[in-house]
């Protein structure tokens, strides 16, 4: 639904806000009431500086509308309140919510360094949890909380753990990223062993790769691929598809890219292969994304899963002259990832859970591999190369400068870190980024896991 516009509201009309009154008194909820009240009497019209009251109009309606005022609990300089948010039920599910809220954080971004907000109810929890709030489960009055200056920036750690981008999809501003780091993973001869060897692909196949991005996996596995097969790329990045046809445009290769949120896939069996690269991580219900992947294939054909598993790519890094423990302290990246799973669903540890999730959900013959590649930054190699692997080991999350501090250690804190914790975090990425150069001895591999099954009764 695209026909509605967001406007300010310096003037609470009864008339206007009736129907939402009336709705949401019925209800049960006393926050609209309260919003009306607030403003007739003059104790919050929304009127001091940072704060904005914004309406969602269908033409003069008014069907949703949402708050933003200076945080009056904690008397904190530099936090802003998300409330007296209410879209009517008609309404809902239609971005009405999304774009309202999304607009608050927009303004916000100008006064505050961190939105809070208070809600009890459970979808309200997950509609803020997906725009990129966290929980904050033990702050009075407040049970969610978006760090503004993290909004769209790295998170610490791995580039590919990223809060949800307000204004345009994350993944589409991530192409040059995801070029430049898809070389840290295999080497062309190991996937041709996989194909040719281990997979035994021998006629042609229907593959489909789930969240391709540009298509990456494509690009390496049709040319191993016997002649006549075809590759359909699936994502959610409208700019990723568009990259992918350009980049196919001219290859002679059958191709069918589409724009697709994979969580709402309503899956046939139609492939031979459902493959994913460095997908299921993002996905806060993976096996519930796997079961449409195993849907989707006809019966035994295969399913794929090329997936990373962080604490073991953290473990497999030596930089020259450092003791590893200042290069990643495992205990407390363990914890980081497991805490961000449990909170979020989303596991950057899925690697190895994967032939266990594969078997429950009915898949057989499963086996599970390494990838090969070792990155090996020599202070002697050529210049050229040096330059391109260094970039694309920044370019992943290792060595990048960690950002402000202070903000990085309550983003830690807000991720289940102790304190201390969260600072030693800190001083490590600090270090990593002022020790780590062009010029070191670095070896690291990533080492994702390959995981890989028949499918069995599907028709
Ligand atoms: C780390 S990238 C990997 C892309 C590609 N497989 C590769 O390795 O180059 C994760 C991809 O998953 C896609 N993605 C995440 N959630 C999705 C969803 N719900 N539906 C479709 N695609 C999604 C993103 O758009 C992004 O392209």
């Amino acid at each position: 639904m695209s026909d509605f516009e967001i406007q300010e509201i310096v003037q609470l009309d009864r008339t206007v806000l009736n129907e939402i009154l009336e709705e949401s008194n019925r209800a049960g909820y006393r926050h609209m009431q309260r919003l009306m009240n607030d403003f007739i009497e003059g104790h919050n019209r929304f009127d001091h500086t940072g704060e904005v009251l914004l309406g969602a109009f269908k033409g003069k309606e008014l069907i949703g509308i949402c708050g933003l005022n200076q945080d009056p609990y904690h008397f904190e300089p530099g936090v802003g309140r998300l409330r007296r948010m209410y879209v009517l039920e008609a309404y809902r599910r239609m971005g009405v919510g999304r774009e309202l809220v999304h607009e608050i954080i927009r303004r916000a971004q100008a006064h505050y360094r961190m939105l809070v907000l208070h809600t009890d109810s459970y979808d309200a929890d997950v509609f803020y949890r997906s725009i990129g709030f966290v929980r904050a489960d033990q702050a009075d009055r407040i049970s969610h909380i978006l760090h503004l200056h993290h909004y769209n920036e790295t998170c610490t750690c791995k580039n590919e753990e990223r809060i949800i981008n307000m204004e345009e999809y994350y993944w589409d501003t991530k192409i040059e990223y995801l070029k430049n780091t898809r070389n840290l993973y295999y080497n062309d001869d190991y996937l041709e062993f996989l194909v040719k060897q281990v997979w035994k692909i021998q006629s042609p196949v229907h593959i489909v790769d789930y969240g391709c991005g540009y298509g990456y996996l494509g690009l390496k596995l049709l040319p191993l691929l016997p002649p006549g097969s075809s590759y359909t790329g699936m994502d959610q990045g409208e700019k990723l598809i568009d990259k992918a046809k350009e980049i196919y445009k001219n290859l002679p290769y059958k191709t069918t890219f589409i724009v697709r949120n994979i969580e709402e896939l309503q899956a046939e069996p139609q492939y031979d292969i459902a493959i994913c690269h460095a997908f299921l991580l993002h996905m806060t219900d993976p096996q519930a994304i796997l079961g449409k992947m195993i849907r989707s294939v006809v019966d035994g054909g295969m399913i794929i899963c090329m997936e990373p598993h962080w604490i073991s790519a953290m473990s497999n890094i030596v930089l020259h002259g450092e003791d590893s423990s200042n290069v990643a302290n495992l205990g407390i990246l363990q914890k980081l990832f497991e805490n961000d799973q449990k909170r979020l669903g989303k596991d950057g540890n899925i690697g190895l859970k994967l032939p266990i999730y594969l078997s429950q959900l009915g898949v057989r013959h499963i086996q599970c591999r390494v990838s090969d590649k070792v990155n090996f930054l020599d202070v002697h190699m050529n210049e050229a190369e040096k330059e391109q692997l260094f970039q694309s080991i920044l370019e992943d999350g290792l060595g990048s400068p960690p950002g402000n501090r202070e903000e990085v250690i309550a983003n830690l804190i807000q991720r289940g870190l102790t304190r201390s914790d969260a600072e030693r975090q800190y001083e490590i990425e600090l270090n990593l980024s002022q020790i780590l150069s062009i010029d070191s001895y670095l070896v690291s591999a990533p080492n994702m896991k390959i995981t890989f099954g028949t499918v069995i009764g599907n028709s």
